[in-house]
């Protein structure tokens, strides 16, 4: 493994620094408390080329490695995790397989206008009693010779509404189980497909979730990625990569915690000296230092593997877990480091503990990535 960045990796991690300080920071609190979706924000990131990142430039991407890509996702969400949310799902659940699995014809119609971030992209898995148990699925997609016929609810779909194009895995042949599953292109706009209203959540309030309802939604055979019966590997190896995105943004939440409480530490004073003077404090921020550090390479040690084409399904599980916690438990600090200003939305660091909370539930619960990785290590 080598140690050290690229000129170029050095240069994306400096631009997204610099988007996340200009575009993003300036009302991030507002977006927050409103619920707002950072609409212009992703059109730039998208124009940047951010929104393909590892997508062949042939198909309108980037061309770029992983490594680059964790890098970029740190800084978004040292800043605004809802944004980088948006990018993650777009690139690593829905780029990622379509350029892998998909047809020419998918890729010229539906990969060109998502890696190029002209559109954005939604990947639904979840449903109302299917999130850990992800193979028991009730979304149906009947066969129908040249088309299926697709009814049920997704719920919990991050872009909900800002998409234009939907992954939606749905189950076709019961008897088969989790081989009977297939992964299907939905547009926006398809009739019976409708979107639910915005959840109000805890954090990432940026981000759009919504539930989808397909009621008889008519999806041409052409728009199935992969063989009959591959939705729900589709799923599964789709998410090994996401998972490393996810890591990332957890890594970044964490950072931007440290780095704030770290700049409010040397500046308030207390009892005549720095808060960062009193050994209370300081060990906190070695604590801190330390499990982000540790959780960075875990987060880079995946993404090497995976631009390696080394296998790296337990490596990203290991990552996701770990920087997740590590954000959950950074952030709580970080707020007690700020005492009552921590408190308050203009010192973020609040936002920054409601957002991490969600990077240890979705795209797998840490409970789900030590199922995970104990079956990989007892195998
Ligand atoms: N790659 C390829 N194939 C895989 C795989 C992988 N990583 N993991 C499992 N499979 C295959 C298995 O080999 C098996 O196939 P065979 O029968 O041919 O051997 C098949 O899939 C079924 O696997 P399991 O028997 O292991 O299935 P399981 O019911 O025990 O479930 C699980 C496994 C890991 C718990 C899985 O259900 C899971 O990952 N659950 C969590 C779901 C999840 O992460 N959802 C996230 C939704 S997206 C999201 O959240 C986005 C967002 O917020 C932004
Ligand atoms: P459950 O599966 O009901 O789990 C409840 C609790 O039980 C958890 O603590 C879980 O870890 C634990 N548990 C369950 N089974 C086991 C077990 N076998 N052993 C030990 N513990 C267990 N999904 C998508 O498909 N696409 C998206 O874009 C998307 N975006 C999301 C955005 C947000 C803001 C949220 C909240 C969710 C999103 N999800 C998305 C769904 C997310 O992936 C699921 O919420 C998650 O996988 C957990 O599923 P669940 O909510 O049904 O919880």
């Amino acid at each position: 493994m080598d140690f050290n960045f690229t000129e170029e990796h050095l240069m994306i991690r400096q631009a997204a620094k610099d988007f996340a300080e200009t575009e993003l920071k300036p009302g991030v609190i507002e977006r927050d408390e409103k619920q707002l979706f950072p609409k212009d924000q992703m059109k730039k990131l998208g124009e940047l080329g951010f929104l393909g990142m590892m997508v062949d430039p042939a198909y309108y991407g980037a061309g770029l490695d992983t490594i680059s890509y964790v890098l970029a996702l740190e800084e978004l969400s040292k800043i605004d995790a809802s944004a980088a949310v948006a990018m993650s799902v777009n690139n690593s659940l829905v780029c990622f397989g379509l350029e892998k699995y998909g047809t020419e014809a998918q890729k010229e119609k539906y990969l060109k206008p998502l890696a190029s971030g002209e559109l954005l992209g939604a990947f639904a898995l979840s449903e109302p009693e299917a999130g850990s148990d992800a193979t028991s699925q009730h979304t149906t997609a009947i066969d129908k010779g040249d088309h299926y016929v697709l009814n049920g609810t997704k719920n919990w779909i991050t872009n909900g509404s800002s998409a234009s194009i939907y992954l939606v895995i749905a189950q076709t042949d019961v008897a088969k189980g989790s081989h009977g599953i297939n992964v299907l292109i939905v547009e926006r706009g398809a009739e019976g497909f409708s979107i639910g209203p915005k959840e109000n959540k805890l954090g990432i309030r940026g981000s759009d979730t919504h539930s989808l309802m397909f009621n008889d939604v008519k999806v041409p055979k052409a728009n199935r990625i992969g063989e009959e019966g591959f939705g729900f590997k589709f799923a599964m190896e789709t998410l090994d990569g996401g998972r490393i995105g996810i890591a990332a943004q957890a890594l970044g939440i964490a950072a931007g915690a440290f780095e704030m409480s770290t700049a409010y530490a040397k500046q308030r004073k207390t009892f005549g000296k720095a808060i960062s003077e009193h050994q209370a404090i300081a060990f906190k921020l070695a604590d801190m230092a330390t499990e982000i550090e540790a959780a960075r390479w875990l987060v880079l040690h995946a993404a090497w593997l995976k631009d390696q084409n080394l296998p790296y399904a337990k490596a990203s599980a290991m990552a996701k877990l770990f920087a997740s916690e590590v954000a959950m438990k950074t952030t709580v600090e970080a707020v007690q480091i700020h005492g009552g200003y921590g408190f308050v939305k203009e010192y973020h660091v609040e936002r920054l503990m409601r957002d991490a909370k969600i990077t240890q539930i979705y795209e797998g619960t840490s409970e789900i990535q030590k199922m995970v990785i104990s079956r990989s290590v007892l195998k």
